[in-house]
């Protein structure tokens, strides 16, 4: 395979300029307003596979935004591996906290920074490119299949609903995901774990209106204070949640898997000082990769009522909101969740106030395993490029289709990712390394090329 490092080495500069263009389009999947937007980032994925040298490259409408597909078949014998990823990004609020506007992507000291740099259209692209390098370098030893997706940071809504009307097409023998992170760039990981997702929405509501915060304070309930009493009944002292049922399900590990998980690098001190936190928080009994990796969460994501603009307002509020995502760990489900957390939460509710829970998305958590062709196709392509064995790990985050797959598809995932957890993926400022882009698209042929070779 010593034609990977002369083609990059001949192209880099056009295949981050086109990567570039990808970031320019805001294809912001949780607003309506960029509709337009997203269906162009899905044109662009279009012409760039067509470009690399795929064939039968569509773009798929959904009742959502679309799914990009194509597909080189270069022999039946072959195996085929099915490349999943998303181009759609999060929102880059808020604004104000980007040095450079979210949508027009520079290159500063070595990173591109924009909004999907990382997440996922840098990832996403690594692909394309490393295919392009194989077309151009006639070494491609896989038929691959790409699934490019518009949905992921919205839940992959209509994804499912896409693979079973598409069953016959996507059959294939592995998923490749470049989704997720390493640990360092001098320390090569692969997820081998994500969480599951279980989101919902809450309404308290007290009196049918806003009051006088005078004329009837201190004799009707407010539904923010009520609001904030049952969000600390979530967790005890312990943080454990309170949730009936909520741990029934989990995997304990064993000592010695626990063991294991530790040994990956990490430093408490270096953690803490990049948050500028004085110290960690979680549940009691379990270090913090554990608190990540295998453990699940009951976490608020916003929360809001009453008055907040200039000056004070002396009001008593009608209305109190919170968004929670509870992240699970194997064999929880997001379903049992939603309704184990909805029946506490109505539960601890006084009678004074009302309670209304409104589910969002949810995802099953999913482990990989590591005795696979294909994990070990992919440890050992990362292993030549950086020079180190890479390390399983247990990614926090949730990638809610890969569970979806094995149960559509009967197929397992690699988490082939080469963010950091540094790269502020949904945060201001978001960036990608050129190292971390350049090297996946080094590593990707290697992975065909040994996945193939395993394979016969
Ligand atoms: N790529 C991330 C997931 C991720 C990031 C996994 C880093 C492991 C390490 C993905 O785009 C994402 O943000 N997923 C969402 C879930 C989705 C249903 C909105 C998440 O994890 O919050
Ligand atoms: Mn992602
Ligand atoms: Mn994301």
């Amino acid at each position: 395979m010593n034609s990977i490092q002369p083609y990059i080495e001949q192209h880099k500069e056009r295949f981050m300029a086109e990567l570039m263009d990808l970031l320019r389009i805001p294809s912001v999947s949780a607003d309506s307003k960029y509709k337009g937007e997203v269906a162009r980032a899905a044109e662009y994925v279009k012409k760039a596979l067509e470009a690399a040298g795929a064939d039968n490259v569509e773009v798929c409408p959904t009742p959502g935004h679309p799914v990009v597909y194509g597909e080189k078949i270069m022999n039946p014998q072959w195996p085929t591996v099915l490349v999943y990823g998303h181009y759609d990004v999060q929102p880059p609020d808020p604004l104000e906290l980007w040095d450079s506007p979210p949508f027009e992507p520079v290159i500063r000291d070595e990173k591109i920074y924009a909004r999907g740099a990382c997440d996922d259209k840098g990832q996403v692209f690594m692909h394309i490119k490393a295919f392009e390098l194989m077309m151009k370098t006639n070494s491609l030893p896989c038929n691959v299949k790409f699934m490019i997706e518009g949905e992921e940071e919205i839940g992959s809504a209509h994804l499912g609903l896409w693979i079973r009307e598409n069953k016959a097409r996507l059959g294939g023998d592995v998923i490749l995901i470049s989704d997720t992170s390493i640990i360092a760039n001098d320390t090569p990981s692969i997820d081998v774990g994500l969480r599951g997702l279980s989101y919902v929405e809450v309404e308290v509501t007290g009196p049918n209106r806003d009051l006088h915060s005078g004329v009837y304070g201190g004799a009707v309930a407010n539904p923010i204070a009520i609001l904030c009493e049952m969000i600390a009944k979530m967790k005890d002292e312990n943080n454990h949640i309170t949730i009936p049922g909520f741990y029934k399900d989990v995997l304990e590990l064993s000592a010695s898997e626990r063991e294991e998980l530790n040994k990956a690098p990490f430093d408490l001190n270096e953690f803490k000082q990049d948050l500028q936190v004085d110290d960690v928080y979680g549940e009691k009994g379990f270090t913090t990769l554990e608190r990540t990796g295998i453990r699940p969460t009951f976490e608020v994501n916003g929360i809001w009522g009453g008055y907040t603009g200039e000056g004070a307002k002396t009001v008593l509020p009608s209305k109190a909101f919170a968004k929670f995502s509870m992240r699970l760990v194997p064999n929880q489900k997001s379903d049992d969740i939603t309704r184990l957390f909805a029946d506490y939460f109505k539960s601890i509710a006084p009678k004074s106030v009302k309670v209304e829970v409104r589910p969002h998305h949810g995802g099953e958590p999913v482990v990989t395993p590591t005795d696979s062709l294909a994990f070990k196709a992919a440890s050992k392509a990362m292993e030549e490029t950086f020079g180190k064995k890479p390390i399983p790990t247990r990614g926090g985050g949730s990638i809610p289709i890969v569970a979806l797959f094995e149960k559509e598809l009967g197929l397992k995932s690699v988490l082939m990712g080469f963010g950091l957890d540094s790269d502020l993926i949904h945060s201001p400022n978001e960036h990608y390394g050129v190292f971390n882009f350049l090297k996946g698209i080094e590593t990707i042929p290697l992975f065909f090329h040994y996945y193939a070779e395993m394979s016969r």
